[in-house]
C-alpha cells in the first residue's frame, strides 16, 4: 500500500490497543502519524515506541475545546490531514436499571459526542479525496445485556458514518465504518472481564479465537488507501464471525 507513503494520519486514541497497532501498521507503510490520548505519559511512551516519525498530542476527545487545539496544532504542525481514524472510545457496562446520567454522559461524551464534534473541527483539514474511519463495535448491532448505553454510542457513530459519506462525497472524501468483535487489548481488563469468558467468547467465535488488535489494523489501513478508493458509506464486521455466531453445529 504504497498510496500511504507520506500521507498525514490522526489517530484518536492512539496510545493503547487498537489504536496504537493501528498507528504501527500506518507508520509500516510510511505515513506519518499523530495519536492523541488523555494520558502524556502513555502518549509519550507510545510515541517512543512506534518511533519517528510517530508524534503525540494530548486530547481528550470529550472536550470540545481540546478537539479544536487538536484542529490548531495538526494545521501548524502539518496543514491536512490524509486520513482520521476515530479510535478512541471507553466501555463500561451496568445493568438498565442502574444506569446514571454519569455513565451515560461518560459513554456518550467520548464516544459519540466527542467523535461527532471531533469530525467537524477536523474536517476543514482533511484533504478532499482523504478518508475517514469510524471505529464502532459489533454492540452497535446485537443484543448485549448490560451495554445499553455502550451500544448505542456506537449505534449512533454507525449512523454518522452513513450520513457523513453521503455529505463528503462531494468532496471524495471517504468515510467507513469498522465493527470489532471481541479484541484483545487492555480495554477486556479496563470492563472486567474474566478470563473464564474470554475463553468462552474465543470458543463460540467461528474462527475460533478472540481478535487481535492487528486485525482491526488490517482493515483500518486498507480503508485509508488508494486500494478502498471506491469504498464509501461502509460498514465491516471484522470478528471472527462472532455475529454469524452459528446456533448449532
Ligand atoms: N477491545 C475490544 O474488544 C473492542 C471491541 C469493539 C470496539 N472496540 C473499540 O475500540 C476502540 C479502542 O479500544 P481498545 O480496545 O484499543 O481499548 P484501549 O486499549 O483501552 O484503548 C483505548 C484508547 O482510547 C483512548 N481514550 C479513551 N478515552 C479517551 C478520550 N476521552 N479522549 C482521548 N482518548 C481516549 C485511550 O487513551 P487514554 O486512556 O490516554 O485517554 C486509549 O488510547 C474503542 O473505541 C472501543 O470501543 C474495542
Amino acid at each position: 500500500m504504497s498510496s500511504l507513503k507520506d500521507k498525514i494520519v490522526v489517530i484518536t486514541g492512539g496510545n493503547s490497543g487498537i489504536g496504537y497497532a493501528t498507528a504501527a501498521s500506518f507508520l509500516a507503510k510510511g505515513a506519518k502519524v499523530l495519536i492523541t490520548g488523555r494520558n502524556p505519559g502513555a502518549i509519550q511512551e507510545a510515541v517512543y515506541a512506534l518511533g519517528h516519525p510517530a508524534e503525540g498530542f494530548k486530547a481528550d476527545q470529550s472536550d470540545l475545546n481540546d478537539a479544536k487545539r487538536l484542529a490548531e496544532y495538526v494545521q501548524g504542525r502539518f496543514g491536512k490531514i490524509d486520513a482520521l481514524f476515530i479510535n478512541a472510545g471507553v466501555a463500561k457496562l451496568a445493568p438498565f436499571e442502574t444506569v446514571t446520567t454519569d455513565l451515560y454522559d461518560e459513554l456518550m461524551n467520548v464516544n459519540f459526542k466527542g467523535a461527532f464534534f471531533t469530525i467537524q473541527q477536523l474536517l476543514p483539514l482533511i484533504s478532499d479525496g482523504g478518508s475517514i474511519t469510524l471505529l464502532s463495535a459489533l454492540n452497535a448491532y446485537a443484543g448485549t445485556p448490560n451495554a445499553a448505553v455502550l451500544s448505542a454510542s456506537k449505534a449512533a457513530l454507525n449512523s454518522l458514518g452513513r450520513t457523513l459519506s453521503r455529505e463528503l462525497a462531494s468532496r471524495r472524501i471517504r468515510v467507513n465504518t469498522v465493527n470489532p468483535g471481541i479484541i484483545t487489548t487492555p480495554l477486556l481488563e479496563k470492563v472486567g472481564m474474566p478470563d473464564v469468558l474470554k475463553t468462552h467468547l474465543g470458543s463460540i467465535t467461528p474462527l475460533g479465537r478472540l481478535g487481535k488488535a492487528e486485525d482491526i489494523a488490517k482493515m483500518v489501513t486498507f480503508l485509508a488507501s488508494d486500494e478502498a478508493s471506491f469504498i464509501t458509506g461502509a460498514e465491516y464486521n471484522v470478528d471472527g464471525g462472532l455475529m454469524v455466531h452459528p446456533l448449532i453445529g
